[in-house]
């Protein structure tokens, strides 16, 4: 007996691609992106995203892809099962994605929650003629109070736990295939509202126009200014959050993809998709951030409370609301599925659990954890509960996102390119040029762990 399991599929390859899409896109598009641009001063910031986009999260998700079709089997049993040693070492990269997954699910429930509350204060109206001022009031009200925050936070875990505990499948095809295409025109939608109604050219030329001095040197007041590494480490850490890469995700849904679909051209579908819905909800939310007088750096809630500015005022905006943040919740939700899954597919898969078990177990310990985030925002906002000098929310995001997905994909890179075969790496992606696949294989091997460790070596300072 081998340690595989018998493993589903899905039932094409548009399926697969639109299942990692949906997994990609969320609230790291969304809400993550447009409030760490504005925390690290925008411009410069987006460029290193772009390129580690490019120079690393490309090759690690056709890393991750090729590793979870060919070994058709959870990330930890992935990893133990192609090395010829059946070394167990390697499947600790596997279970230390299932924990970084485990983390992030918990806090990703807490802000998933904060999109169904605003459904239900868009339905009622509450954002009828709001400025900024009053809108950042409502945003601190929902924050400031641990009930309605762990209420929120307690709906979305349990809607998350129903589709993983029924199977990935049955449940996620559908929800995909037609929600995806729908935040995408709403979001196309915003982007021309922020055109007519926001300041455009500004907001356009802070996320573009690249200004190294602004992001990189930190000034004292008295005009001594130092480099700080950490929006380079917070840039790399985004671009593994927002591709889902680094712990696995992306492997067991390529696991579950046939074979002979092309792992290098949905790699690129599923790139260039993620990277427009950021741009394109940078683009809707910074011109109305300036228009209202907000901060861009104002932190976590800028999305929530710049764009119910511009449902407020609009026409025809309190449907656009409502149909908005629920678009948010459902693209949360195809990613936080994406986030339980690895844990339950080898829970239940070589721990000998039921399905539905695993899901809860693993459900619950999140939910658990997720208190702490949800209480960061209140009762435990002050200096005697802070972790390393943060609070439970940001210790969980900055360990999850800069710490363990970096090294979740710097140890995949370097499975790929210097412990399994080149000859498997080569007839799993079957591209047609061998130029190209010679390219990849080099990056694999040398440009992203080099890239991965020199941004740790500079960072280091900032843990
Ligand atoms: N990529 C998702 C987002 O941007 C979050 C996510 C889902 C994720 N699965 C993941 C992040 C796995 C890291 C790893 O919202």
């Amino acid at each position: 007996m081998t340690e595989r399991v018998a493993h589903n599929q899905w039932s094409s390859r548009l399926v697969f691609m639109l299942a990692s899409i949906g997994s990609a896109v969320g609230l790291g598009n969304i809400w993550k992106f447009p409030y760490i641009t504005g925390e690290y001063g925008g411009g410069a910031f987006v460029l290193v995203y772009l390129v580690c986009i490019a120079l690393i999260g490309i090759p690690v998700m056709m890393a991750e892809i090729l590793l979870g079709r060919c070994a058709r089997a959870n990330p930890v049993v992935a990893f133990r099962s192609l090395v010829e040693s059946k070394s167990r070492v390697w499947g600790g990269v596997g279970l230390m994605g299932v924990f970084a997954g485990f983390v992030i699910l918990s806090f990703y429930s807490v802000v998933a929650g904060w999109a169904l509350a605003y459904v239900v204060d868009a339905l009622s109206g509450a954002f009828d003629g709001l400025d900024g001022k009053r809108s950042g009031a409502l945003f601190s009200s929902l924050t400031g109070s641990p009930q309605r925050l762990l209420f929120w936070h307690t709906a979305f875990m349990l809607l998350t736990v129903a589709v993983v505990a029924r199977g990935v499948r049955s449940g996620l095809e559908r929800l995909v295939t037609l929600l995806m295409p729908l935040l995408f025109v709403l979001l196309a939608l915003l982007v021309g509202y922020a055109m007519v109604a926001g300041e455009f050219a500004r907001g356009f030329h802070y996320l573009f126009d690249i200004d190294f001095p602004r992001v990189f040197l930190q000034c004292s007041d008295d005009g001594a200014c130092t480099f700080t590494a950490k929006p380079l480490l917070v840039a790399m850490g985004h671009a593994f959050f927002t591709l889902s890469l680094g712990m696995g995700a992306i492997m067991v849904y390529g696991s579950y993809m046939p074979r002979g679909a092309s792992i290098a051209g949905s790699t690129v579908v599923i790139v260039i998709a993620d990277t427009l819905v950021a741009l394109m909800a940078g683009l809707a939310i910074f011109p109305l951030v300036f228009a209202n007088g907000l901060e861009p750096g104002s932190g976590p809630g800028l999305v929530f409370v710049s764009l119910p500015i511009a449902f407020g005022a609009m026409p025809g905006g309190q449907l656009a609301g409502v149909l908005f943040f629920l678009l948010l919740v459902f693209a949360a939700w195809s990613s936080s599925i994406s986030l339980m899954e690895p844990g339950v597919a080898w829970l239940s898969g070589n721990g000998g659990l039921s399905r539905v078990r695993a899901t809860l177990i693993l459900g619950g310990a999140a939910w658990l954890l997720g208190i702490g985030a949800a209480l960061s925002f209140n009762l435990w906002s002050g200096e005697d509960y802070q972790f390393f000098g943060r609070t439970w929310f940001d210790l969980e995001d900055f360990l999850a996102s800069n710490v363990l997905l970096p090294l979740g994909g710097l140890f995949t890179a370097l499975f790929v390119g210097w412990v399994a075969r080149r000859r498997s790496s080569e007839n799993e992606l079957a591209m047609r040029d061998s130029r190209l696949f010679g390219l990849w294989h080099f990056v694999i091997r040398y440009v992203a762990p080099a890239g991965i460790v020199l941004v740790f070596l500079n960072a280091i300072e900032v843990v």
